[in-house]
């Protein structure tokens, strides 16, 4: 599968651990350029920390993070924004106070390293403007610019968060449980806008809804106890007796 595509995104031995918690130990993993990646993995198996090193908002223990093919293990999170990586958060990561459109606004300040203290300047810049109202049109908030972020509805708040890491015009987008707390329409519509994404960006992600799971990815990793425990495609890691057993009392995977 990951044959001959260039890596996108690679972990090398990643790991975190806190006090006495091994969240994440020892996670190699290869994301070929413009591959759909499910990380999935029981409560508490290590996803939102790995995405948490990954993106810089934690330390690492140890181990080493590739983006195309530069080594950005030492970077912050703000530069790994400027070098194309983006993420959206299991709980939404908004500004609630500002518009929706000043959040998504944000957004592209991040990617040119200009400070929010400096927005107002920034809302005379009509290109940013498009901008903004493009990346919202794409997540279907274009009807909700000029409403103040902190009174969305969940799913609503949800799309805000992507659409702010968009803005930052990313090359590989992670995405923390991209459906979490939403309704079934909320739900199939974010596997709609995934599978639109999916042609523009490399798309890693955290679920816990397997239909979602199982009708967008292509490739899957299995996370238990912060250890890669399966990696493949989907027929593969469902028939994994690893797997299984990992998710016993948990919901079935497919
Ligand atoms: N800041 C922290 N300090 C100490 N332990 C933490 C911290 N963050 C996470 N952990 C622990 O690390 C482990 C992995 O947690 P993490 O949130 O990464 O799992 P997850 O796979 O994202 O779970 P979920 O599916 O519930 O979102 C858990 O045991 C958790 O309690
Ligand atoms: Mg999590």
């Amino acid at each position: 599968m990951s044959g001959n595509r260039a890596a996108a995104l690679r972990t090398d031995d990643v790991a975190v651990w806190y006090r006495g918690v091994r969240a994440v130990d020892g996670v190699t993993l290869a994301v070929p350029r413009g591959q759909v990646r499910a990380i999935i993995g029981p409560n508490g198996a290590g996803k939102t920390t790995l995405f948490n090193a990954v993106s810089g908002f934690v330390p690492k223990t140890r181990g080493r993070v590739l983006l195309a093919a530069a080594d950005v293990s030492r970077d912050s999170a703000h530069r790994l924004v400027q070098r194309g990586m983006a993420r959206a958060f299991q709980v939404p990561n908004i500004f609630p106070r500002l518009t929706v459109l000043d959040n998504v606004r944000l957004g592209s300040l991040l990617r040119t390293g200009r400070t929010p203290s400096m927005l107002r300047q920034h809302q005379r810049d009509a290109v940013t403007a498009r901008e903004a109202g493009e990346v919202l049109a794409r997540v279907g908030l274009d009807g909700r610019a000029g409403t103040v972020a902190g009174v969305l509805s969940h799913g609503d708040a949800k799309r805000l968060d992507l659409a702010i890491a968009l803005a930052t015009r990313p090359t590989v987008l992670l995405l923390d449980e991209p459906t979490a707390g939403m309704s079934e329409p909320e739900t199939r519509r974010t596997v709609k806008l995934m599978r639109e994404l999916s042609g523009d960006f490399t798309l890693v992600f955290t679920e816990h809804d397997m239909r979602v799971v199982f009708s967008i990815a292509e490739q899957i990793t299995v996370l238990h106890q912060g250890r890669v425990i399966a990696d493949g495609l989907p027929g593969e890691v469902s028939r994994d007796p690893a797997v299984r057993s990992a998710y016993l009392g948990e919901e079935p995977v497919a």
